[in-house]
């Protein structure tokens, strides 16, 4: 089966992949293909990002790569943390640091949403995709599966957090960019 690098050594990351590109696509991760580098991700857009860290390896491996990109934008604090998701606070801190700016907002005003952006890229040259998850920040932190800001994000009834992760996966940005990556490699969508 043909190789498909995927810039990540992220286990939750390169199951959701695995499971989408089943049967098209072995997915190794980055530490899989032997591939050691951190590029430095100073790109101002999702999509800028994900595409430094896909050339890094593929200029590396020469097979197939994905890379992603993701955060979190709130609506009412003008789409931060945005592409500083990961940096905004040390890991066990970010969901805090949230509800505490968002202490004083009322309800209407809590929207937000997870972007995520996979980028492809082969010998033809290179593909980006954008997928979205809308929601709302909570009033605190609930559920203890999941990573970084899913405890505070509301999706229906739920944080991501109180979700598994087949279910998560299946509203989740970066599962609707894989998927939309998926229809885009296999029938020149
Ligand atoms: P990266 O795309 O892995 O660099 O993720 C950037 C940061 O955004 C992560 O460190 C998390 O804090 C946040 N983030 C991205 N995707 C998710 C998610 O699905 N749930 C919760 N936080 C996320």
């Amino acid at each position: 089966m043909n190789k498909l690098v995927f810039a990540t050594n992220n286990e939750n990351k390169l199951r959701e992949a695995r499971e989408i590109f089943d049967g098209i696509f072995e997915v190794l991760s980055q530490h899989d293909a032997g591939v050691y580098c951190d590029p430095e991700e100073n790109g101002s857009t999702f999509a800028e990002n994900a595409e430094i860290k896909a050339k890094a390896v593929y200029d590396i491996v020469k097979l197939p790569v994905i890379a992603d990109d993701s955060g979190l934008c709130i609506d009412v604090l003008d789409g931060r943390p945005g592409v500083y998701s990961a940096r905004y606070a040390p890991d066990d801190e970010k969901c805090a640091k949230i509800l505490a700016e968002m202490k004083d907002i009322p309800d209407d005003k809590r929207t937000a949403y997870f972007e995520c952006a996979i980028v492809y890229i082969d010998e033809n040259g290179v593909k980006s995709v954008s997928g979205k998850c809308m929601g709302k920040i909570g009033y605190e932190e609930c559920g203890t599966n999941g990573f970084g800001y899913d405890p505070i994000f509301v999706y229906g009834e739920k944080t991501l957090a109180e979700m598994t992760a087949d279910e998560k996966n299946a509203v989740s940005h970066r599962g609707n960019a894989l998927r939309l990556m998926y229809d885009i490699i296999t029938k020149g969508e």
